[in-house]
C-alpha cells in the first residue's frame, strides 16, 4: 500500500489556488470564499473514495470512512487549511491533503481498516481574524472557547455574521465535543515551520511535546495632546513608553528563558494616530511561548516589572490583560512509539523534536491519544509565501503517516 504522491502534491497546489486574492497574495483566511472552496474540494476529492462528509456545529469538516467494526473508536487525523494573511503552501493544508492520501491508498488496496477513520479540516486554526485560534479543535475537546457572535474581526465585522459561510453560530460551537471514548487516537502530519529537521538532514520529526502559548493585550495610557506647542518635558506619549517596553523584551526573554524561549509583540495601534498628535493610547499584543509553563510564568511576571517600571518613569499608566492560555502539552508516548516504529519500517531516519509552533495537536493531547510528525521546512520558513517542503520530503511524511495508522488500527489503546 502506497499513498500516489502526484495526487498529494497536485491537491496542495489545488489548494493554494483556491488561496488567490486580486492582488496577487495567497490567503486562505478562516470563513472567507477562499477557504470554503477549499474545504469544498476536500469534500469532492473524499466523494471520490467513497468518503461522507459533515460539518459538526463548530463548522470542523469532518470526512469519514467506515472500518469493519463500527463500534471501534475512530482514528483521528487531520489539521486546517485556513492560512495566515499572504502565508504558504502546506502549513495545516498538508496534515488534511496527506490524511486524503492515506484514505485514498487503503479505498484503492481494497483495505477495511478495524477502526472508523476521520479526517478533520479543523475550523480556524490560525485565529488572525478574531486574534484567537484552535477554535474547531478547542470544541471538539469540549474547551469552551469563550466567543460570541459580537466579536468583531480585524475588519470590524461580527463572528455571527462571518460564520455563517460555515452555516454556524457561537451559541452552538460546543456541541461538537466528541466524547475521549469515541477516539482511538489523532495523528497530525505538519511542515516543522523551524530549521531543525533541515539542518540536521533528517526527514521525519517525531514531535515530543508542543510550546505553551500565552497571549496579553497591553494598554499604555497617556495624554494625546498638540505634537507642536506641548514642550518635550511635558508630553505623557503612550507609544514612546510602549516603544522603550517594547525593546526591552528580547533582551528580558533571553536572560530569563532557555533556547526555546520566545516572546514576540505582533500588533500595535495607536489612538488618535495622528500626524501631529502626541499619541494618547497605545495597545499592543504579547505572546509568550515556552516548553515549561515555569518558563512561562517568570517571562509574564519579569515583563509585566519592566512595563510597571517605564510607564511609572514616563508618567503614564498601563493594563497588561491575560487574553488566551495553553500549558505546554506533550504528545501521547504510545503514538510517539507507532511514529518512531513506522519510520523504521520505511527505511527514514528521525529524531525526536519539541514544536515551537502550536497545533491543534496542543488541545487534542488534552482529550485523546495524539501525535505529531514532522517533515522539514525548507531553511526553516514558514507562514510566508517562500514556506517550502521537496516533494521527496512529503512523500516521505505521507509513508509514515500510512504506516502510522496501519500500526495503530491494529494495536490496542
Ligand atoms: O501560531 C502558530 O504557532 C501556528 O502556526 N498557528
Ligand atoms: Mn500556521
Ligand atoms: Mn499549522
Amino acid at each position: 500500500m502506497k499513498v500516489n504522491l502526484q495526487n498529494v502534491l497536485s491537491r496542495i497546489e489545488a489548494v493554494y489556488q483556491c488561496g488567490e486574492k486580486e492582488d496577487g497574495t495567497h490567503t486562505r483566511m478562516a470563513f472567507s470564499k477562499e477557504d470554503v472552496k477549499a474545504r469544498n474540494l476536500m469534500v469532492e476529492w473524499g466523494k471520490g473514495i467513497n468518503m461522507t462528509h459533515r460539518i459538526d456545529s463548530a463548522g470542523n469538516l469532518i470526512l469519514h470512512m467506515d472500518g469493519r467494526i463500527r463500534e471501534n473508536p475512530a482514528i483521528l487525523m487531520g489539521s486546517h487549511m485556513d492560512t495566515v494573511p499572504d502565508g504558504g503552501r502546506y502549513d495545516g493544508v498538508l496534515g488534511c491533503i496527506g490524511a486524503l492520501g492515506v484514505c485514498e491508498a487503503m479505498h484503492d488496496a481494497g483495505y477495511v481498516p478495524e477502526h472508523p477513520i476521520e479526517i478533520i479540516v479543523f475550523t480556524d486554526e490560525e485565529g488572525f481574524r478574531f486574534g484567537k485560534g484552535l477554535l474547531g479543535s478547542s470544541s471538539i475537546c469540549g474547551i469552551d472557547t469563550e466567543i460570541s457572535d459580537e466579536d468583531l474581526d480585524i475588519y470590524g465585522d461580527k463572528r455571527g455574521d462571518v460564520m455563517k459561510s460555515y452555516g454556524i453560530s457561537s451559541a452552538n460551537v460546543m456541541d461538537a465535543e466528541i466524547k475521549k471514548d469515541a477516539v482511538h487516537c489523532f495523528v497530525e502530519l505538519h511542515i516543522e515551520q523551524g530549521p531543525i529537521l533541515y539542518k540536521t538532514g533528517r526527514p521525519i520529526g517525531v514531535v515530543s511535546s508542543i510550546a505553551g502559548v500565552n497571549r496579553y493585550e497591553i494598554t499604555v495610557t497617556g495624554e494625546a495632546n498638540h505634537a507642536g506647542s506641548t514642550t518635550m518635558a511635558d508630553r505623557k506619549d503612550a507609544l514612546v513608553a510602549a516603544a522603550e517596553f517594547i525593546g526591552s523584551v528580547p533582551e528580558i526573554t533571553t536572560e530569563n528563558g532557555n533556547q526555546f524561549t520566545v516572546a514576540t509583540v505582533g500588533t500595535i495601534d495607536v489612538t488618535p494616530y495622528s500626524v501631529n498628535v502626541i499619541p494618547g493610547t497605545c495597545t499592543f499584543s504579547l505572546e509568550i511561548r515556552d516548553q515549561d509553563k515555569e518558563v512561562m510564568r517568570l517571562i509574564e511576571e519579569k515583563l509585566h516589572a519592566r512595563l510597571k517600571d517605564v510607564c511609572r518613569k514616563r508618567n503614564v499608566k498601563s493594563t497588561f490583560t491575560a487574553t488566551s492560555g495553553h500549558n505546554p502539552a506533550p504528545m501521547s508516548l504510545w503514538v510517539q512509539g507507532a511514529i518512531e516504529r513506522a519510520a523504521e519500517r520505511c527505511g527514514y531516519s528521525c529524531c525526536s523534536i519539541p514544536s515551537g509552533a502550536f497545533h491543534d495537536s496542543l488541545v487534542m493531547t488534552e482529550s485523546f491519544p495524539t501525535g505529531m510528525i514532522f517533515v522539514p521546512s525548507v531553511n526553516g520558513i514558514s507562514h510566508s509565501k517562500d514556506e517550502l517542503t521537496l516533494d521527496e520530503d512529503i512523500e516521505k511524511g505521507v509513508d509514515v503517516l500510512l504506516e502510522t495508522i496501519l500500526e495503530m488500527d491494529r494495536s490496542e489503546k
